[in-house]
């Protein structure tokens, strides 16, 4: 049975309102944030059908090199194999499915706690102790089950359906390449990962970092006190979401400590700021001097692990007084992550109320009324047509995109910050 057919005609009336205009919408009710069954929908539909990014390459430098997660509680690992070959499995011994590795490090062979199986890195069972009486097992095919896995920009993405599109595919029907590729990610290196547990719905995580409501209000003693939020110019195609905008740099007073990138030298100024939604739960920000993702994992139906790297390109490592430049942009995307923290555990508290009716969704709030369409079309799926109803006004963006800086376009937005697929 759909989701929708099992609701009472309240929220049915909500949801359906939450599917028209913007300016006629309404915010989701609380349950889609708090009903365990929507989150097992969720991990079905959405977490075990999309890529996913859970690190960057330069985490795996060296065979053996490996992460251990959990995504929405499956288990995975992360590695580079003997061959140099970045790869992925299923963290679960064949014998009764322990998680093989553990937390982070590098490792010859995974073995298991449980009863000493031990696998190679590149999957394969290589021993199992007290086994050689057993008949009716294959021992020579044994191994552990492996994870899609593909790099972009430096960035290390997974997908856990076996049938799952190319990623590129993925990233080019929400333009992720496009508007984020001119940030050379694959030329920088992460100068801090700052990981924390936020008391929250995962899609609270991307729906804050598209809300440039709150920007100038809890933010206004960090970075939000010079950000034009009436000049915030968004790209809502399909279920991506992109944005190019003015706001100085993430350190304090928005003052650079190294200048510009070297490729966007002269091509922007220091007040040139974009963003980028690569669906379902990362979200990069970029400035002329860095690229900020902040990456959110479920935990679980109320909690959630989120990692927010700084990337640097390679050439402000060696600068003199780079450790405490680095500190100053560390200490500074800590408070202002601190400042949504206390919000987003908020949200989670309210939603939860048996009091809590949802609000109008505002212009400003144009990014989350798409954001929330696309959970809803993916949940809703015998909806389809409701996407006809979505905006998609990227023409109109990219004519504003080219107009504001034609001298650093070149004429054309993509042939200077994307490959060209306008
Ligand atoms: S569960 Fe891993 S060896 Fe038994
Ligand atoms: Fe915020």
């Amino acid at each position: 049975m759909s989701l929708i057919a099992e609701l009472d005609s309240k929220t049915r009336k909500l949801i359906e309102k939450t599917r028209t205009h913007l300016l006629e919408s309404g915010h989701l009710p609380g349950f889609f944030y708090s009903s365990e069954e929507i989150f097992q929908r969720e991990i079905d539909a959405i977490f075990m059908r999309e890529w996913l990014c859970v690190g960057r390459v330069e985490e795996f430098e060296k065979p053996g090199d490996y992460h251990a997660m959990r995504i929405a509680g499956e288990p995975l690992v992360v590695c580079r194999d003997r061959d140099g070959q970045l790869r992925a499995f299923r963290n679960l011994c064949a014998h009764r499915g322990v998680e093989v590795a553990v937390g982070q490090g590098n490792a010859r062979l995974f073995t298991c706690r449980y009863h000493a199986w031990s696998y190679t890195l590149d999957g394969r069972l290589k021993a199992a102790p007290h086994s050689t009486e057993v008949t009716n097992y294959d021992f020579k095919t044994c191994r552990l089950p492996s994870v899609n896995l593909d790099t972009w920009g430096g960035y290390v993405f997974v997908n856990f359906d076996p049938d799952c599109p190319p990623l590129n595919e993925c990233l080019d029907e929400d333009g992720v390449r496009e508007f984020a590729g001119f940030l050379q990610p694959e030329n920088t290196r992460t100068s801090d990962k700052f990981e924390f547990e936020v008391p929250c719905n995962w899609k609270f995580v991307p729906e804050n970092l598209m809300d440039m409501y709150h920007v100038g209000v809890i933010h206004g003693a960090s970075f939000g006190g010079h950000f034009p939020i009436n000049d915030f110019r968004y790209n809502l195609n399909g279920s991506g979401y992109n944005a190019v905008y003015e706001s100085y740099t993430m350190a304090p007073n928005g003052v650079t400590l190294f200048g510009p990138m070297p490729w966007l030298e002269g091509k922007v100024t220091d007040k040139f700021a974009c963003t980028t939604w690569v669906r379902p739960t990362m979200n990069i920000f970029g400035r002329h001097d860095l690229i900020q993702p902040w990456v959110a994992m479920p935990i679980d139906v109320n909690r959630t692990h989120v990692t927010i790297y700084t990337q640097l390109p390679e050439a402000f490592f060696d600068e003199p007084g780079f450790a405490e430049k680095n500190q100053i942009y560390a200490d500074f995307i800590k408070l202002v992550a601190t400042e949504d923290l206390a919000m987003l555990e908020s949200l989670q508290t309210g939603i939860s109320s048996r009091g809590f009716q949802p609000g109008p969704t505002v212009k400003l709030e144009r990014a989350i009324h798409h954001l929330i369409n696309y959970y809803l079309d993916i949940l809703l799926d015998e909806d389809k047509d409701a996407r006809a109803i979505r905006i998609n006004d990227c023409a109109e963006f990219l004519a504003d995109t080219r107009a504001k800086y034609p001298e650093a376009t070149d004429g054309g937005y993509s042939k200077t910050f994307g490959s060209a697929q306008v």
